[in-house]
């Protein structure tokens, strides 16, 4: 895909009207911190468009960015963030499944794991769900250079077994600090996603 314009269109929080946009929308989810802004922003080429901190909890809302007024990337709030109240992770899921289960748009969702971690079961919640609302998620194991190279097919298989992945699905691993994967992901979309 080549980049020629971006722009984040839509913030929705827990209150918000969800978004009717006429236009494909691909979404990534994952635990707080995993990466999934910091993907986005590989994804649009920029290195700080899409808010990432150090701090879990980032993105506490559903941000909708256009790429090319053509499709959207959509930035889902990160689960399993322990410092938030009980009573936000039950509204932050439900304005998740609210997404999942409303978009007319949504073709595809990507699920981010950290490569080094087993999923918890909030992953495995979280992987479920996606089923559940019909999409079979593409999963993307992430923060790839924080583990040497001859460690990478363990960790993959750790991660296919944790999950108990359907057979075939696609597991692709990612560094936003090589970039490593981007194009891949980006390829999938344009082909399997777009058009
Ligand atoms: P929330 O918005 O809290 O749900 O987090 P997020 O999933 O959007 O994570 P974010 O992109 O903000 O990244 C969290 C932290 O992990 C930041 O300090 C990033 O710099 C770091 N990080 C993200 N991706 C990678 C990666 O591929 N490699 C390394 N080494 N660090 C990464
Ligand atoms: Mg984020």
């Amino acid at each position: 895909m080549v980049i020629k314009n971006i722009n984040l269109e839509t913030v929705c929080g827990i209150t918000s009207v969800l978004p009717e946009n006429d236009k494909p929308e691909i979404a990534f989810a994952g635990k707080s911190n995993v990466g999934k802004s910091s993907l986005i922003n590989a994804l649009m080429n920029r290195k700080s468009y899409a808010r990432i901190s150090a701090t879990p909890g980032k993105t506490q809302t559903i941000n909708f960015y256009t790429i090319n007024e053509e499709m959207y990337l959509v930035d889902l709030p990160g689960y399993g963030y322990a410092k938030v109240s009980e009573q936000e992770k039950i509204q932050w899921g439900k304005l998740i499944e609210r997404y999942l289960h409303t978009s007319k748009q949504l073709k595809a969702v990507f699920l981010l794991i950290d490569i080094r971690h087993d999923p918890s079961a909030n992953d495995k919640m979280m992987y479920q769900w996606i089923l559940d609302q019909g999409y079979q998620p593409i999963i993307i194991a992430t923060k790839l250079d924080k583990i040497k190279r001859s460690q990478v097919q363990k960790h993959i298989k750790m991660l296919k077994t944790g999950l108990q992945l359907v057979p075939g699905t696609k597991v692709i691993p990612f560094s936003s600090q090589t970039k490593q994967g981007r194009d891949e992901i980006w390829e999938l979309i344009e082909t399997e996603y777009l058009g």
